[in-house]
């Protein structure tokens, strides 16, 4: 019975648990094929003896298809190929997959929405659900106290996720990588909306936003791993002084990761699945399911890698977003 090796790489997200169940039917009951499961990511790949374990349709007939996370396990770090510059787990595995000579099949997946070609990546949509909800949760609060409330948000490589639910739940400022921000605009944009009578403002933040006058707050964990962290902190510092001592810090962090998968995003990546089964069946190699036009597609991965997906920062919905009266802190 052919075999083929199925693994989650990367951050996890939510929606995992999801695809695997979609392409584990698929891929036996639909093709024949054994599944092998390939835990923690590169990292299980990687062992000499590869960790693993079998998987079959009836592992996931029960509510794992709602759940997040990864049955599998997941790294987001170490690189077997230290000695080439890649980013991200999708230019890892691609790599590898040409030295070795896999057959490699690949669904978009990331909170940060970056993956190019694909209108949208797994876990993108929970993530921006449970940042909206956040906010909506924040907003009150703010309000009765007529406080300057920040939300600090995770992403390292595009700000999809803060335009999105920032435009949705009406933020005052919304500090993206993409814009490098003037904390002085800032301050004034604020002071402004006081003036008209507004009376509390919240300022959401992505962790990887720079300003003009230096590069991203970085901070660092025990085990010395360089970490993008603490622009929350001192973004609340540099205002406290400025426009009002009386600001506070939410850190959203992981939980953006760990949402149930919201209907868009179990939609998708269970058609992105199987086609993902399918390409396989066809004897593809290095493509990657996508979603585009409301339809489930397919595209060579190189063009997903190249074609990196940033927000546009001259593009209509942060145009629409600037026409709402929000400030992106920009000179
Ligand atoms: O790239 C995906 C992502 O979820 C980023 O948005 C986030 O900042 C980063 O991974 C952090 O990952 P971790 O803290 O798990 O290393």
């Amino acid at each position: 019975m052919p075999r083929i090796g199925l693994m989650t790489s990367g951050g996890e997200c939510a929606g995992l648990n999801t695809a695997l169940r979609a392409v584990v039917p698929r891929a036996d009951l639909g093709h024949g094929w054994k599944v092998i499961g390939i835990e923690i990511g590169t990292l299980g790949l990687f062992q000499k003896l590869v960790e693993n374990r079998p998987l079959s349709p009836n592992d996931f007939d029960g509510t794992l298809i709602r759940q997040s996370g990864t049955i599998l396990g997941s790294t987001n770090t170490g690189n077997p190929l230290a000695s080439e510059s890649l980013d991200g787990s999708l230019a890892l595995l691609k790599k590898l997959g040409d030295k070795v000579g896999i057959s490699l099949i690949c669904i978009p997946k990331t909170i940060d929405n970056d993956v190019g070609v694909t209108e949208v990546a797994v876990g993108y949509d929970t993530a921006v659900h449970v940042a909206t909800e956040a906010l909506d949760l924040l907003q009150p609060t703010a309000a009765s106290h007529g406080r300057v409330n920040i939300l600090k948000v995770m992403g390292w490589d595009a700000g999809h996720i803060l335009l999105f639910f920032g435009i949705v739940v009406g933020a005052d400022v919304i500090l993206i990588l993409e814009i490098p921000y003037d904390i002085a605009r800032v301050a004034r944009h604020l002071e402004t909306a006081k003036e008209r009578g507004r009376r509390f403002a919240l300022i959401i933040v992505v962790e990887a936003v720079k300003s003009l006058e230096g590069g991203e707050v970085t901070g660092g964990n025990a085990t010395g791993t360089k970490l993008l962290g603490g622009i929350g902190h001192t973004l609340t510092a540099r205002l406290s002084k400025i426009v009002t001592p009386d600001i506070r810090l939410t850190v959203l962090g992981h939980v953006q990761r760990g949402g149930i998968p919201t209907a868009r995003d179990g939609l998708m990546t269970s058609a992105c699945g199987v086609r993902a089964g399918d390409l396989l069946a066809e004897g593809a190699r290095n493509r990657m399911a996508a979603w585009r036009s409301r339809a489930v597609i397919d595209v060579p991965i190189a063009d997903a890698i190249s074609a990196y997906h940033s927000v546009d920062s001259d593009g209509s919905v942060v145009a629409t977003a600037r026409d709402l009266g929000i400030s992106f802190g920009y000179r």
